[in-house]
């Protein structure tokens, strides 16, 4: 009866697993911080992804790590750019079947580790915006389904919209980090990706915790100007906000089950304080009952057969 009466569920068809590429490894490299995952090597990446979508999660969200870093974050839209491989590579592995998602950003690009470029110690939005059109452009002809922009520059959609038409790609769709909150829940991905800022923090950019209203206007801003997706980041403590932007969107609705939300429940269930899987898939289905037509979590790989089943 319980079953029958349910009224959500989360289903491997609904969870995006994140993965990172590192160039210039011989081996994966785990990451202490989030056990259970690692820095892969091409050849890790496809081997990984495809044990996942033996599983039944077919969406990847894909993060690069390159060997060397600059200024203008060159090798996020160079074609030979690690996660352009990367792209290649899975695509050549899992051919339709998976969809491709690219991170789009410049924090782990950049040898300052912000997500555009500085102009006199800040990061200059509109400059940024050239550099995100460039690299949706290699994304794209590196096979993504989607770009999904995490940088929070004003414009970001529409640029990239219109870069991705210009060069043909009119089929490849956005995700966009819509309402993504200067939180400090992504402690453990920035060891994961290489990309805390040397400098400051990302408060220029990223939204304050406090607001909600802010949230539905970044988001229908990011709808008007072409977003085909709206995601809400993190997604536990921004519950409330992840309902509001469900409300009013006409297009899906994502939530990132950050990295910080991922490792509390590791570090606790490591010390036998909570049933992790249990406490993982209660957060997962209070993500989806909050409004989430789809959720990007480090607990993808783990939970989708038991959610299968
Ligand atoms: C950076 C980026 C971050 C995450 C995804 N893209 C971190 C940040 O803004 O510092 C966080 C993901 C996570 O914590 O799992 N553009
Ligand atoms: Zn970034």
């Amino acid at each position: 009866m319980r079953a029958f009466a349910r009224e959500t569920d989360v289903l491997p068809r609904h969870l995006i697993a994140p993965l990172f590429v590192k160039e210039g490894i011989r081996d994966p490299e785990p990451i202490a911080s989030m056990p259970g995952h690692a820095q892969h090597t091409l050849e890790s990446l496809v081997k990984e992804a495809r044990e996942i979508s033996s599983r039944g999660v077919r969406a990847f969200l894909v993060f690069g790590i390159p060997a060397s870093k600059d200024a203008t974050g060159s090798q996020a839209y160079s074609d030979g750019g690690i996660s352009q491989l990367g792209f290649h590579a899975l695509r050549d592995e899992l051919g339709d079947e998976a969809v491709l998602i690219g991170d789009l950003c410049l924090c782990e690009y950049t040898d300052h580790g912000h997500c555009g470029v500085l102009q006199e110690g800040s990061v200059s939005n509109d400059q940024t915006l050239e550099l995100y059109a460039k690299t949706a452009m290699a994304q794209a002809k590196a096979g993504v389904d989607l770009v999904a922009p995490s940088g929070m520059m004003d414009g970001q959609v529409a640029v990239i919209r219109e870069a991705l038409d210009a060069v043909g790609k009119q089929d490849t769709a956005i995700m966009a980090y819509a309402a993504k909150y200067a939180s400090a829940h992504y402690g453990p991905f920035r060891e994961a990706a290489e990309c805390a800022p040397q400098e400051g923090d990302r408060s220029g950019y990223q939204m304050d915790p406090s607001n909600v209203r802010e949230a539905l206007r970044e988001s229908a801003l990011d709808i008007d100007e072409g977003a085909d997706v709206v995601m809400v980041k993190p997604a536990l403590p921004y519950l409330d906000v992840i309902s509001a932007v469900a409300e009013i969107s006409p297009v899906p609705v994502a939530a990132y089950n950050v990295s910080g939300e991922y490792s509390m429940v590791k570090a606790a269930a490591e010390r036998g304080w909570i049933d992790g899987e249990r406490v993982a898939i209660e957060h997962l289905t209070a993500i989806r009952r909050a409004g989430a037509d789809l959720v990007i979590t480090y607990f993808a790989k783990e939970l989708a057969e038991r959610l299968a089943g």
